[in-house]
């Protein structure tokens, strides 16, 4: 079925000049990767968010895996992740070998926050990741003094929040690692694909940069000989793991710059549709909105909503919304009810029940289509169609 509003739809369309600004650099470079505009994205972004060694990556979930292998885990390490979250935010861990405790979410941010994070803290917890989902930035930052203080790493996944802030500090600049997304449904996308990591250590930075490309170390023994050997030590940084070849090319780069310096506009456009968007869903009886807490902004990412309904009911609002030629999402599927995660989890009808707030706002929401080129009135007409779909109810 072709959908009206299909819910994935791209999050920023480029703008026409963006092609005659790629169409002059084709001119001028010297080559299409590892060139100096993802020198240049890559300050770009540290500047504009306050951030520190930021590495351009080819997608987010590749920046994940860069700082998984960084972590160095022993056996029994844990790392503490929400089970509301995208996969991409757990599963590298799971690759290097790391036991994943998962976390509930607050019931009104939809979000893991300080307590949800400290009531799994143990003595093996190495790394806690923060996901600032939806793109409102998580109230974890006030436990950071603690967790610091007991040397847990703290990573924070801003795959969908550039942008947001926390105290007016952008989300990611307090963290040891912290990643971006720039994949096509993002605020903005470098070509369908790209990410980007911030690291704040200067030696994990510079392991990790090398890291990302094919883990290439110069040799020292032939200072001007370059050529002896032609290639150099793809296993000098690390003697446990592997390297491999997360780059992204220097079109992307250039777009990535270029959307830097558009990010301000572009989320007050997102702002001013998503407050239109919550406006006329407030005092709906039965649906709730995700609370902002006072310090928190958001990059107006997704629009998620709870309906506070009989969670039988729910399928048929989905269907109702679909008449209407609106495709809504289910997000996220608690990530212990995946195989990935739990190998029990052998056939999709499986429903485990772990963390309450987590089982019950995923049993309840529904993630309207929202992306930039939405008018007010498209919007209207999603968010009348969903009273609409509410009030059929058998
Ligand atoms: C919360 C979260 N983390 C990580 C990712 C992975 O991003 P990418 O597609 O750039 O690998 C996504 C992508 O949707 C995400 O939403």
């Amino acid at each position: 079925m072709k959908y009206r509003y299909p819910f994935a739809a791209i999050g920023h369309r480029l703008e026409p000049e963006i092609f005659d600004i790629l169409k002059e650099a084709n001119n001028s470079m010297s080559t299409y990767t590892q060139g100096i505009y993802q020198s240049k994205f890559e300050s770009d972004f540290q500047n504009k968010f306050g951030l520190k060694n930021c590495i351009a990556v080819s997608n987010a979930v590749s920046g994940i895996e860069l700082i998984a292998s960084e972590l160095d885990l022993k056996d029994g390490d844990e790392i503490i992740c929400p089970a509301h979250t995208y996969c991409a935010s757990a599963y590298p861990f799971l690759k290097v070998g790391a036991k994943i405790i998962w976390s509930d979410i607050n019931p009104k941010t939809w979000l893991s926050g300080p307590d949800d994070y400290r009531e799994k803290i143990t003595n093996k917890t190495k790394a806690i990741i923060v996901v600032h989902l939806y793109g409102l930035a998580s109230e974890a930052y006030k436990i950071y003094d603690e967790l610091k203080e007991r040397g847990i790493i703290i990573i924070e996944d801003c795959a969908q929040s550039i942008g947001s802030k926390y105290n007016g500090i952008p989300v990611g600049s307090y963290a040891d690692f912290s990643i971006f997304s720039f994949q096509s449904h993002k605020n903005i996308s470098t070509l369908g694909e790209g990410g980007m990591i911030a690291v704040t250590d200067e030696n994990s930075f510079a392991r990790m940069i090398k890291q990302r490309h094919n883990g290439h170390t110069s040799y020292n023994i032939f200072p001007d000989q370059h050529w002896k050997p032609a290639m150099s030590d793809v296993r000098k940084c690390y003697s446990s793991s592997y390297p491999s070849n997360f780059c992204m090319n220097e079109f992307q780069a250039i777009v990535g710059s270029y959307l830097l310096s558009k990010i301000d506009e572009i989320i007050s456009i997102r702002k001013k549709k998503w407050n239109y968007a919550r406006n006329l869903l407030s005092n709906q009886p039965n649906l709730l909105l995700q609370e902002i807490p006072e310090n928190s902004t958001s990059s107006y990412h997704l629009l998620p909503i709870r309906i506070n309904i009989d969670i039988s009911l729910i399928d048929e609002v989905f269907d109702k919304m679909k008449s209407f030629g609106i495709q809504c999402a289910k997000q996220y599927q608690p990530l212990y009810r995946y195989n990935l995660f739990d190998e029990s989890a052998s056939d999709e009808t499986y429903n485990k029940k772990l963390l309450k707030n987590t089982d019950l706002f995923y049993d309840q929401m529904i993630s309207l289509p929202f992306h930039e080129s939405l008018s007010i009135n498209d919007i209207e007409y999603m968010i009348n169609s969903l009273i609409k779909s509410i009030q059929a109810l058998s």
